[in-house]
Protein backbone atom coordinates (compact mmCIF):
# COMPACT_ATOMS: atom_id res chain seq x y z
CA UNK A 1 0.00 0.00 0.00
CA UNK A 2 1.62 3.48 -1.07
CA UNK A 3 1.74 5.94 2.63
CA UNK A 4 3.79 8.44 0.26
CA UNK A 5 0.78 10.35 -0.69
CA UNK A 6 -2.98 10.71 -1.01
CA UNK A 7 -4.58 8.50 -3.73
CA UNK A 8 -6.66 12.20 -4.97
CA UNK A 9 -6.19 16.11 -4.22
CA UNK A 10 -6.90 16.92 -0.67
CA UNK A 11 -9.86 18.92 -0.66
CA UNK A 12 -10.22 20.76 2.31
CA UNK A 13 -13.59 19.96 4.27
CA UNK A 14 -13.97 23.67 5.85
CA UNK A 15 -13.48 25.47 2.30
CA UNK A 16 -16.01 23.31 1.05
CA UNK A 17 -18.51 24.70 4.12
CA UNK A 18 -17.29 28.23 3.50
CA UNK A 19 -18.14 28.09 -0.17
CA UNK A 20 -21.82 28.25 0.94
CA UNK A 21 -23.06 25.19 -0.97
CA UNK A 22 -26.92 23.99 -0.45
CA UNK A 23 -25.69 20.76 -0.94
CA UNK A 24 -22.67 18.40 -0.40
CA UNK A 25 -20.64 16.51 -2.57
CA UNK A 26 -20.92 12.82 -3.36
CA UNK A 27 -17.94 11.92 -1.64
CA UNK A 28 -19.24 12.75 1.84
CA UNK A 29 -22.25 10.83 1.49
CA UNK A 30 -22.90 7.66 3.84
CA UNK A 31 -24.77 4.80 2.36
CA UNK A 32 -28.31 4.27 3.75
CA UNK A 33 -27.65 2.02 6.64
CA UNK A 34 -24.45 4.58 8.13
CA UNK A 35 -26.27 7.93 8.30
CA UNK A 36 -26.66 8.85 11.29
CA UNK A 37 -30.62 8.67 12.41
CA UNK A 38 -32.41 11.39 13.99
CA UNK A 39 -34.75 9.44 15.56
CA UNK A 40 -31.97 7.07 17.59
CA UNK A 41 -30.46 10.17 19.05
CA UNK A 42 -33.69 11.60 20.39
CA UNK A 43 -34.97 8.54 21.99
CA UNK A 44 -31.63 7.92 23.62
CA UNK A 45 -31.88 11.88 24.91
CA UNK A 46 -31.42 11.29 28.45
CA UNK A 47 -28.86 8.81 28.77
CA UNK A 48 -25.18 9.75 29.27
CA UNK A 49 -21.58 8.22 30.00
CA UNK A 50 -20.89 8.33 33.42
CA UNK A 51 -19.74 11.32 35.18
CA UNK A 52 -16.97 10.77 37.72
CA UNK A 53 -15.38 13.23 40.49
CA UNK A 54 -11.83 12.64 41.04
CA UNK A 55 -11.74 15.00 43.89
CA UNK A 56 -9.80 13.09 46.65
CA UNK A 57 -8.30 10.58 44.09
CA UNK A 58 -4.50 11.40 45.60
CA UNK A 59 -6.07 12.40 49.46
CA UNK A 60 -5.81 10.19 52.66
CA UNK A 61 -9.02 9.43 52.82
CA UNK A 62 -9.00 5.88 51.79
CA UNK A 63 -13.06 5.29 51.81
CA UNK A 64 -13.58 8.07 49.31
CA UNK A 65 -10.67 6.82 47.03
CA UNK A 66 -11.95 3.34 46.73
CA UNK A 67 -15.18 4.90 45.86
CA UNK A 68 -13.84 6.61 42.89
CA UNK A 69 -12.05 3.20 42.15
CA UNK A 70 -15.54 1.42 41.93
CA UNK A 71 -16.69 4.01 39.62
CA UNK A 72 -13.95 3.99 36.94
CA UNK A 73 -14.56 0.16 37.08
CA UNK A 74 -18.28 0.21 36.67
CA UNK A 75 -17.44 3.15 34.07
CA UNK A 76 -14.29 0.70 31.86
CA UNK A 77 -16.06 -2.57 32.35
CA UNK A 78 -20.18 -1.21 31.21
CA UNK A 79 -18.95 1.38 29.12
CA UNK A 80 -15.25 1.80 27.97
CA UNK A 81 -15.81 5.40 28.46
CA UNK A 82 -16.52 7.94 31.04
CA UNK A 83 -15.99 12.05 31.87
CA UNK A 84 -13.79 12.89 34.70
CA UNK A 85 -14.81 16.48 36.63
CA UNK A 86 -12.02 17.80 39.34
CA UNK A 87 -8.98 16.23 37.46
CA UNK A 88 -6.33 18.49 38.61
CA UNK A 89 -5.93 20.13 34.98
CA UNK A 90 -6.75 23.73 35.04
CA UNK A 91 -10.15 24.89 33.65
CA UNK A 92 -7.89 27.93 31.87
CA UNK A 93 -5.74 25.93 30.12
CA UNK A 94 -8.55 23.65 29.00
CA UNK A 95 -9.95 26.72 27.62
CA UNK A 96 -7.24 28.29 25.78
CA UNK A 97 -5.91 25.41 24.02
CA UNK A 98 -9.16 24.67 22.76
CA UNK A 99 -9.44 28.81 21.83
CA UNK A 100 -6.06 28.60 20.41
CA UNK A 101 -6.59 25.47 18.28
CA UNK A 102 -9.98 27.29 16.99
CA UNK A 103 -8.18 30.36 15.98
CA UNK A 104 -5.86 28.18 13.88
CA UNK A 105 -8.74 26.67 12.22
CA UNK A 106 -9.87 30.31 11.46
CA UNK A 107 -6.37 31.72 9.96
CA UNK A 108 -6.32 31.94 5.84
CA UNK A 109 -6.12 28.87 4.14
CA UNK A 110 -2.67 29.69 2.61
CA UNK A 111 -1.16 29.77 6.42
CA UNK A 112 -2.82 26.38 7.22
CA UNK A 113 -1.68 24.71 3.96
CA UNK A 114 1.92 25.22 5.01
CA UNK A 115 1.23 22.26 7.53
CA UNK A 116 -0.25 20.07 5.31
CA UNK A 117 0.08 16.53 6.12
CA UNK A 118 0.53 13.33 4.35
CA UNK A 119 -0.43 9.44 5.10
CA UNK A 120 3.53 8.70 5.90
CA UNK A 121 3.25 10.35 9.48
CA UNK A 122 -0.08 12.13 9.14
CA UNK A 123 1.98 15.53 11.62
CA UNK A 124 0.18 18.18 10.03
CA UNK A 125 -3.06 19.38 8.49
CA UNK A 126 -4.99 16.81 7.40
CA UNK A 127 -8.81 16.10 5.65
CA UNK A 128 -8.41 12.34 5.05
CA UNK A 129 -8.01 9.19 7.09
CA UNK A 130 -7.06 6.14 5.06
CA UNK A 131 -5.46 6.16 1.65
CA UNK A 132 -8.53 3.97 -0.07
CA UNK A 133 -8.82 5.10 -3.85
CA UNK A 134 -12.86 6.42 -3.93
CA UNK A 135 -13.88 6.12 0.09
CA UNK A 136 -16.65 8.40 1.40
CA UNK A 137 -14.94 10.74 2.93
CA UNK A 138 -15.69 12.33 7.08
CA UNK A 139 -17.31 15.88 7.09
CA UNK A 140 -14.11 17.40 9.24
CA UNK A 141 -10.62 18.27 9.02
CA UNK A 142 -7.73 17.50 11.74
CA UNK A 143 -4.27 18.79 12.66
CA UNK A 144 -1.79 15.69 14.01
CA UNK A 145 1.31 16.12 15.94
CA UNK A 146 3.29 13.73 18.06
CA UNK A 147 4.38 15.08 21.54
CA UNK A 148 5.95 12.03 23.25
CA UNK A 149 9.19 10.83 22.61
CA UNK A 150 11.05 13.47 22.12
CA UNK A 151 12.77 12.09 19.11
CA UNK A 152 9.14 12.65 17.15
CA UNK A 153 8.34 15.89 18.50
CA UNK A 154 9.31 18.60 15.85
CA UNK A 155 8.03 22.19 16.26
CA UNK A 156 8.55 22.72 12.49
CA UNK A 157 5.55 19.97 12.28
CA UNK A 158 3.46 21.91 15.08
CA UNK A 159 1.93 25.85 14.02
CA UNK A 160 3.10 28.87 14.75
CA UNK A 161 0.00 30.51 14.98
CA UNK A 162 -1.71 31.84 16.92
CA UNK A 163 1.29 33.03 18.34
CA UNK A 164 1.08 31.23 21.85
CA UNK A 165 0.13 27.48 20.41
CA UNK A 166 3.39 25.75 20.58
CA UNK A 167 3.90 26.99 24.28
CA UNK A 168 0.33 26.20 25.34
CA UNK A 169 -0.02 22.50 23.66
CA UNK A 170 3.50 21.99 25.41
CA UNK A 171 1.85 22.31 28.43
CA UNK A 172 -1.68 20.43 27.72
CA UNK A 173 0.12 17.45 26.54
CA UNK A 174 2.57 17.50 29.88
CA UNK A 175 -0.60 17.25 32.13
CA UNK A 176 -2.57 15.16 30.30
CA UNK A 177 0.35 12.67 30.21
CA UNK A 178 0.27 13.01 34.03
CA UNK A 179 -3.62 12.26 34.13
CA UNK A 180 -2.69 9.47 31.86
CA UNK A 181 -0.25 8.24 34.08
CA UNK A 182 -2.43 8.29 36.96
CA UNK A 183 -5.28 6.48 35.18
CA UNK A 184 -3.30 3.64 34.54
CA UNK A 185 -2.46 3.08 37.94
CA UNK A 186 -6.16 3.32 38.96
CA UNK A 187 -6.83 1.05 35.79
CA UNK A 188 -4.03 -1.55 36.71
CA UNK A 189 -4.99 -1.66 40.30
CA UNK A 190 -8.91 -2.38 39.47
CA UNK A 191 -7.83 -5.13 37.06
CA UNK A 192 -6.24 -6.72 40.21
CA UNK A 193 -2.38 -6.20 39.73
CA UNK A 194 0.30 -4.00 41.03
CA UNK A 195 -0.06 -0.25 40.39
CA UNK A 196 2.44 -0.11 37.71
CA UNK A 197 2.25 -3.10 35.86
CA UNK A 198 -0.16 -1.90 33.26
CA UNK A 199 2.28 0.83 32.26
CA UNK A 200 4.98 -1.51 32.12
CA UNK A 201 3.08 -3.51 29.76
CA UNK A 202 2.86 -0.46 27.38
CA UNK A 203 6.44 0.77 27.88
CA UNK A 204 6.35 2.01 31.42
CA UNK A 205 8.23 5.74 30.92
CA UNK A 206 8.91 5.47 27.27
CA UNK A 207 4.99 5.74 26.17
CA UNK A 208 4.09 8.02 23.24
CA UNK A 209 1.70 10.83 23.40
CA UNK A 210 -0.02 12.18 20.34
CA UNK A 211 -2.84 14.98 19.70
CA UNK A 212 -5.03 14.94 17.00
CA UNK A 213 -7.58 18.20 16.98
CA UNK A 214 -10.68 18.22 15.03
CA UNK A 215 -12.36 20.79 13.24
CA UNK A 216 -15.85 19.87 12.31
CA UNK A 217 -17.01 22.58 10.12
CA UNK A 218 -20.70 23.33 9.77
CA UNK A 219 -22.50 21.00 7.25
CA UNK A 220 -25.97 22.01 5.01
CA UNK A 221 -26.70 18.40 4.74
CA UNK A 222 -25.84 16.91 8.40
CA UNK A 223 -28.69 13.25 7.67
CA UNK A 224 -26.09 12.43 5.38
CA UNK A 225 -22.70 12.45 6.26
CA UNK A 226 -20.48 11.72 9.60
CA UNK A 227 -17.88 14.08 11.11
CA UNK A 228 -15.87 10.95 12.03
CA UNK A 229 -17.22 7.67 10.83
CA UNK A 230 -17.50 4.78 13.73
CA UNK A 231 -13.62 3.41 15.13
CA UNK A 232 -12.39 2.39 18.24
CA UNK A 233 -9.14 4.52 19.32
CA UNK A 234 -5.91 2.07 18.09
CA UNK A 235 -3.94 3.82 21.13
CA UNK A 236 -3.95 3.13 25.13
CA UNK A 237 -5.92 5.55 26.49
CA UNK A 238 -7.69 8.98 24.73
CA UNK A 239 -8.67 11.66 26.83
CA UNK A 240 -10.90 13.96 24.44
CA UNK A 241 -12.08 17.81 25.14
CA UNK A 242 -15.17 18.19 23.71
CA UNK A 243 -16.05 21.48 22.38
CA UNK A 244 -18.01 23.50 25.12
CA UNK A 245 -20.70 24.52 23.05
CA UNK A 246 -21.83 21.93 20.62
CA UNK A 247 -22.66 18.15 21.30
CA UNK A 248 -21.46 15.61 18.15
CA UNK A 249 -19.43 12.69 20.22
CA UNK A 250 -21.61 9.37 19.59
CA UNK A 251 -20.98 6.35 21.55
CA UNK A 252 -22.03 3.00 20.49
CA UNK A 253 -24.19 0.98 23.54
CA UNK A 254 -25.27 -2.31 22.18
CA UNK A 255 -27.19 -1.28 18.58
CA UNK A 256 -27.83 2.52 20.24
CA UNK A 257 -25.88 5.59 19.53
CA UNK A 258 -25.55 7.75 22.67
CA UNK A 259 -24.89 11.25 22.53
CA UNK A 260 -22.14 12.31 25.29
CA UNK A 261 -23.51 15.23 26.84
CA UNK A 262 -20.28 16.67 28.15
CA UNK A 263 -20.28 18.40 31.97
CA UNK A 264 -18.26 21.93 32.48
CA UNK A 265 -14.79 21.40 32.15
CA UNK A 266 -14.90 17.47 32.24
CA UNK A 267 -12.74 15.40 29.85
CA UNK A 268 -13.88 12.45 28.01
CA UNK A 269 -11.86 9.21 28.93
CA UNK A 270 -12.03 6.28 26.62
CA UNK A 271 -10.16 3.09 26.36
CA UNK A 272 -8.45 2.11 23.40
CA UNK A 273 -7.38 -1.14 21.48
CA UNK A 274 -4.32 -1.57 22.83
CA UNK A 275 -5.85 -1.45 26.82
CA UNK A 276 -7.87 -3.80 25.34
CA UNK A 277 -4.71 -6.12 24.30
CA UNK A 278 -3.13 -5.69 27.66
CA UNK A 279 -5.85 -6.91 29.69
CA UNK A 280 -6.63 -9.51 27.48
CA UNK A 281 -10.10 -7.96 27.02
CA UNK A 282 -10.79 -7.03 30.69
CA UNK A 283 -11.55 -3.64 29.14
CA UNK A 284 -12.87 -3.25 25.81
CA UNK A 285 -12.24 -0.68 23.50
CA UNK A 286 -15.73 0.72 22.22
CA UNK A 287 -16.54 2.23 18.87
CA UNK A 288 -17.55 5.75 18.84
CA UNK A 289 -18.37 8.42 15.96
CA UNK A 290 -19.49 12.01 15.46
CA UNK A 291 -22.13 13.65 13.62
CA UNK A 292 -22.30 17.25 12.49
CA UNK A 293 -25.10 19.94 12.37
CA UNK A 294 -26.06 22.89 10.21
CA UNK A 295 -25.94 25.16 12.33
CA UNK A 296 -22.79 25.54 14.24
CA UNK A 297 -18.98 24.19 13.83
CA UNK A 298 -17.02 22.13 16.26
CA UNK A 299 -13.45 21.82 17.40
CA UNK A 300 -12.06 18.84 19.51
CA UNK A 301 -8.97 18.20 20.85
CA UNK A 302 -8.13 14.22 21.01
CA UNK A 303 -5.13 13.29 23.30
CA UNK A 304 -3.27 9.79 22.39
CA UNK A 305 -1.93 8.02 25.43
CA UNK A 306 -0.17 4.91 23.78
CA UNK A 307 2.52 2.22 24.07
CA UNK A 308 6.00 2.74 23.09
CA UNK A 309 5.83 2.12 19.50
CA UNK A 310 8.59 -0.59 18.48
CA UNK A 311 7.98 -2.90 21.18
CA UNK A 312 5.85 -6.12 21.14
CA UNK A 313 2.60 -5.64 23.49
CA UNK A 314 0.43 -8.46 24.25
CA UNK A 315 -1.98 -9.57 27.68
CA UNK A 316 -0.15 -9.14 31.04
CA UNK A 317 0.38 -12.80 31.92
CA UNK A 318 -1.02 -12.06 35.14
CA UNK A 319 -4.65 -11.83 32.75
CA UNK A 320 -3.52 -14.82 31.49
CA UNK A 321 -5.41 -18.13 32.81
CA UNK A 322 -6.40 -21.71 31.92
CA UNK A 323 -10.14 -19.82 32.01
CA UNK A 324 -8.75 -17.09 30.03
CA UNK A 325 -6.02 -18.03 27.67
CA UNK A 326 -4.28 -15.09 25.75
CA UNK A 327 -6.72 -13.58 22.77
CA UNK A 328 -4.33 -11.57 21.30
CA UNK A 329 -0.90 -12.32 19.46
CA UNK A 330 1.97 -9.78 20.24
CA UNK A 331 2.07 -6.99 18.06
CA UNK A 332 4.45 -3.81 18.03
CA UNK A 333 2.10 -0.55 17.63
CA UNK A 334 4.02 0.93 14.91
CA UNK A 335 2.76 -1.99 13.04
CA UNK A 336 -0.85 -2.24 14.27
CA UNK A 337 -1.16 1.77 13.17
CA UNK A 338 -0.67 0.79 10.19
CA UNK A 339 -4.01 -0.61 9.89
CA UNK A 340 -5.90 2.92 10.61
CA UNK A 341 -3.69 4.82 8.89
CA UNK A 342 -4.21 2.83 5.47
CA UNK A 343 -7.75 1.68 6.18
CA UNK A 344 -9.45 4.35 7.68
CA UNK A 345 -12.04 4.51 10.39
CA UNK A 346 -13.52 0.79 10.25
CA UNK A 347 -15.17 0.15 13.24
CA UNK A 348 -13.95 -2.53 15.49
CA UNK A 349 -12.84 -4.69 12.79
CA UNK A 350 -9.03 -4.35 13.31
CA UNK A 351 -9.24 -5.51 16.86
CA UNK A 352 -11.93 -7.86 16.18
CA UNK A 353 -9.81 -9.32 13.94
CA UNK A 354 -6.62 -9.84 15.86
CA UNK A 355 -7.54 -12.47 17.95
CA UNK A 356 -5.16 -15.47 18.36
CA UNK A 357 -6.25 -18.94 16.37
CA UNK A 358 -6.74 -21.13 19.13
C1 LIG B 1 -11.04 10.92 17.72
C2 LIG B 1 -12.44 11.06 18.17
C3 LIG B 1 -14.23 12.50 18.87
C4 LIG B 1 -14.69 13.92 18.80
O1 LIG B 1 -10.41 11.95 17.39
O2 LIG B 1 -10.55 9.76 17.72
O3 LIG B 1 -13.08 10.07 18.39
O4 LIG B 1 -15.62 14.26 19.52
N1 LIG B 1 -12.94 12.30 18.33
O5 LIG B 1 -14.11 14.70 18.03
NI1 LIG C 1 -11.82 8.34 18.51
Amino acid sequence: MNLQDWPEPIVRVQSLSESGLPIIPDRYIKPPSERPSPLITINSSDENIPIIDLTGLYGDDQDIRSSILNQISSACREWGFFQVINHGIRPELMDTARENWRQFFHLPMELKQAYANSPKTYEGYGSRLGVEKGAILDWSDYYFLHHTPSSLKDYNKWPAFPNSCREVIDEYCEELVKLCGRLMRVLSINLGLREDQLQNAIGGDNIGACMRVNFYPKCPQPDLALGLSPHSDPGGLTILLPDDHVAGLQVRRNDQWITVKPAKHAFIVNIGDQIQVVSNANYKSVEHRVIVNSGQERVSLAFFYNPKSDIPIEPVKDLVTAEKPSLYPAMTFDEYRLFIRTMGPKGKSQVDSMKSPR
